[in-house]
């Protein structure tokens, strides 16, 4: 493996890291402790100000992995010279995409209208899909690192 196949490497498991372990941050910790701590009117806002910064992270993580991922094949010489493992993690990781995607361009807008509306049910009820969404995404998420991972041995 030579230094610029080493370097996409690299940047596509920081990208990877970045959107899969912020998944599991924004469910695991930000989410529960804002309803543990926060009534409606201080939780919505200050989860649609965190939502609003993760999925604009998780964009550029998108794009870099999009851009590495791609580059790796092209480097390994197109499609049909990668392992089934490359292919899994293609489908699977366009999956993941598609569902941010959905999250960020109709989720998250409506999420934003009814915060600022002050309508906190509709507003909660947007931000639990979002959230079942996020969990979807983060299964997904590590089975593509299982597939990626213990997949290019089988
Ligand atoms: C959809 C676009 C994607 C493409 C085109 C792509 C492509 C690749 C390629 C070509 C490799 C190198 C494989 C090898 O050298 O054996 C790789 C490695 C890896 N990718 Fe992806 N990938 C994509 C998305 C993802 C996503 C969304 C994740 C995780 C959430 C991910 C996680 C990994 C991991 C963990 C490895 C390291 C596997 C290893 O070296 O053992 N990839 N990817």
């Amino acid at each position: 493996m030579n230094l610029l196949i080493s370097s996409f490497l690299c940047l596509h498991l920081l990208s990877a890291a970045l959107w899969v372990g912020g998944m599991a941050t924004m469910h695991f910790a930000v989410r529960p402790a804002a309803a543990e701590t926060l009534e409606p009117p201080l939780r919505l806002p200050f989860m649609a100000a965190a939502l609003e910064r993760f999925l604009g992270w998780v964009g550029g993580a998108i794009a870099l992995l999009l851009v590495t991922g791609f580059g790796m094949i092209g480097m390994a010489g197109g499609f049909a010279r990668v392992h089934w493992s490359v292919h899994a993690m293609v489908a699977l990781g366009l999956v993941m995409m598609a569902m941010y995607g959905h999250i960020r361009f109709a989720g998250f807008p409506k999420l934003a209208r009814f915060v600022a509306a002050r309508d906190w049910p509709a507003a909660g009820k947007v931000l639990g899909t979002i959230r079942s969404l996020v969990v979807v995404n983060l299964a997904l998420g590590v089975l593509v690192f299982i597939v990626a991972v213990i997949g290019r041995v089988l």
